[in-house]
């Protein structure tokens, strides 16, 4: 993981560095750093802790050179400390890196052996001893950079200065995400488009095995071998204020907030309801193509990975087609069995998930089409699908995923209805009043918003209780996990999610009247076993916190706490019941006083395996 920003321009270079670095935080801030030039010396400010921390230690500091690198920091290799915090400076070569070198043991020693001596216990200070072990044998800047990333193995993106080139910054990329911005007379390097979309909305996307070089205010970008290579800039029509807080405590609850807005942008332009109609700006298939599809394989992380089951559900049940489904870093290594006929879907809010990028490329290699679900445009994982359906949530800074998830269910959606029409196996009439409910869903996702308060109180009421447990079934047990899944990221209760009917199989055994028990009872055909299931909750004096579809008076009686959610078609009810679980574990964190924007051990953003 971990955020990386350069910079090559005229403005305050230490304050285009930080305040990127703050829209880069999701990505790991357990220590922050930068370096910058000063009087033609590199000057490096680093430290252990959030960037605020940083901030403090420079803010009565200035620089006086225009070329500067960043970096925040999730750790991998050496834990977080001020040494092991980039950047990293070997003679006059300073380096941020996200990623993992796998062979630095191997370099490091042979660089050992050379005299070098090591700082920290990172595998990136590597880079900059081969970096300027190569200048000291006669290299130029670049030359020894391309000579030294020929020798590493694994992922990097880099940002890389040289005190002998005041105004040259070089940027590298393999298997971490990496962008140019293209700004008015400056350059910027970054991790994410976020990180600058204030100062610019082109960008170059850079690819594996790239390099671009920074100087005389342009942008060059080459292959390993030297080689300049032509690469269109691309539009970003994000705005800066998608990625701000705009008046929210927490970048989370404001995702919460723009669900029904991000729902919308889902489904626009995509679907006809009077025609019974779905398309795909990247995504069509022939109906022979999709008559032999043998089989779906859905693969993702996370609350990707909670998508993916719902997805299962409404893929089998509309469309009739097999569905397998898998964690990326499990499928990858069990030598799955992946054919033609797959169809493989994969689904990353980021689409830098190291894992579900790897899971993709192996399904690509036995011959599967692919199709991604992606939030993040021209993320390596929407590139290097043979197709994507792209989420158009925004911006998601939130360490939890939370608008991601719900439009990830909104696509899955759409493409289960576009797979089952195709195949011809419901009929244009259900086709057409499927979408119609599929349209009422932000109208009433904006009404469980309105009862956010309510969701407070009783996450205050609850706050102190020391484990959790959420009961669903069917579609909606996925949805048991990802509200478990929220709770534990940010409030670090323990809370387990369960399939409903596997309660007597274990869990039970945990309840007594200090356990909160979540059951979701959804309006579906194991409504009546749900309802079995409070009852034996209730039978060994748990507290039942239901949330039920309609407004059932039997559940009023028989649960200590009911939230009502809308009724709708049983398929989307996963979309409205994700809702108030989000918002519960929000307060319950935010009564704790967590930070719960960037939740301790987590990232945003996996780019490691
Ligand atoms: C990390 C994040 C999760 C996310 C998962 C998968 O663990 O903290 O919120 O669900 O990665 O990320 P992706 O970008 O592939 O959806």
């Amino acid at each position: 993981m971990c955020g990386i920003i350069g910079y090559l321009g005229n403005k305050n270079t230490a304050t285009v560095l930080t305040e990127g670095l703050k829209r880069l935080e999701y990505r790991g801030y357990d220590s922050a750093g930068i370096a910058v030039f000063h009087d033609d010396c590199i000057q490096i400010r680093r430290t252990e802790g959030k960037l605020a921390i940083l901030e403090q230690m420079i803010s009565k500091e200035s620089f006086n050179g225009h070329t500067g690198i960043g970096h925040t920091r999730w750790a991998t290799h050496g834990k977080p400390s001020d040494r092991n915090a980039h950047p990293h400076k070997a003679g006059g070569v300073a380096v941020v890196h996200n990623g993992i070198i796998e062979n630095y043991l191997h370099l490091k020693k042979t660089l050992q052996n050379k005299g070098h001596v090591f700082n920290s216990e990172t595998d990136t200070e590597v880079i900059s001893h081969l970096i300027n072990d190569l200048i000291e044998e006669g290299c130029s800047f670049e030359d020894a950079v391309r000579r030294a990333l020929q020798q590493l193995s694994g992922s990097y993106a880099l940002g890389i200065m040289f005190e002998g080139e005041k105004k040259k910054l070089i940027g590298a990329r393999n298997e971490s995400p990496l962008v140019v911005g293209l700004g008015d007379g400056e350059l910027f390097i970054a991790s994410d488009t976020p990180a600058v979309l204030n100062y610019t909305r082109e960008f170059i996307f850079l690819d594996d095995g790239q390099i671009v070089v920074l100087s005389d205010g342009k942008a060059a970008v080459k292959d390993l071998t030297g080689k300049t290579l032509r690469i269109e800039p691309r539009y970003v029509d994000w705005s800066p204020l998608m990625a701000e807080k705009g008046g929210y405590k927490h970048f989370m609850l404001k995702e919460i907030f723009e669900q029904p807005e991000a729902m919308i942008n889902t489904i626009r332009g995509r679907v006809s309801r009077e025609k019974g109609a779905i398309s795909f700006e990247d995504f069509s298939l022939r109906k022979k193509q999709i008559e032999a599809l043998r089989r779906v394989a859905i693969v993702a992380c996370g609350t990707s990975f909670h998508a993916a089951m719902v997805g299962r559900y409404m893929i089998e049940r509309l469309a009739g087609i097999p569905v397998d489904i898998d964690i990326a870093s499990e499928f990858r290594y069990r030598n799955p069995l992946i054919d033609k006929g797959t169809l493989m879907v994969v689904i990353s809010q980021s689409g830098e998930t190291a894992d579900t990028r790897a899971a993709l490329r192996e399904g690509k290699r036995k011959g599967a089409l692919s199709l991604a679900i992606c939030n993040v445009v021209e993320s390596s994982i929407a590139r290097e699908s043979d197709h994507v359906i792209y989420t158009h949530a925004g911006p998601e800074i939130g360490v939890a995923s939370t608008k991601a998830f719900i439009t990830q269910l909104v696509a899955l959606y759409l493409l289960a209805l576009y797979l089952a029409k195709g195949k011809g196996s419901i009929e244009s009439g259900t086709v057409r009043n499927l979408l119609a409910e599929l349209i009422r869903i932000p109208g009433l996702a904006k009404d469980l918003l309105r009862n956010a308060s309510e969701y407070q109180t009783l996450a205050r009421k609850y706050a102190s209780a020391r484990n959790f447990l959420y009961l669903g079934r069917g579609i909606n047990y996925p949805i048991a996990l990802e509200g478990a899944l929220k709770l534990k990221e940010i409030s670090y209760i323990h809370a387990e999610g369960y399939p409903a009917g596997e309660m007597k199989h274990g869990p039970i055994a945990l309840i007594d009247r200090e356990m909160p028990v979540v059951v979701l009872v959804a309006n579906d055909d194991v409504r009546e076993k749900v309802m079995g299931n409070i009852e034996e909750v209730r039978a060994r004096d748990g507290i039942v916190i239901a949330l039920a579809s309609g407004n059932d008076p039997e559940i009023r009686q028989k649960a200590d706490e009911l939230i009502p959610i809308p009724d709708t078609a049983p398929l989307l009810s996963p979309i409205l019941f994700t809702i108030p679980l989000q918002l519960l574990a929000y307060y319950v964190a935010d009564f704790k006083g967590n930070d719960v924007d960037q939740p301790r051990n987590l990232a945003k953003s996996v780019t490691v395996e």
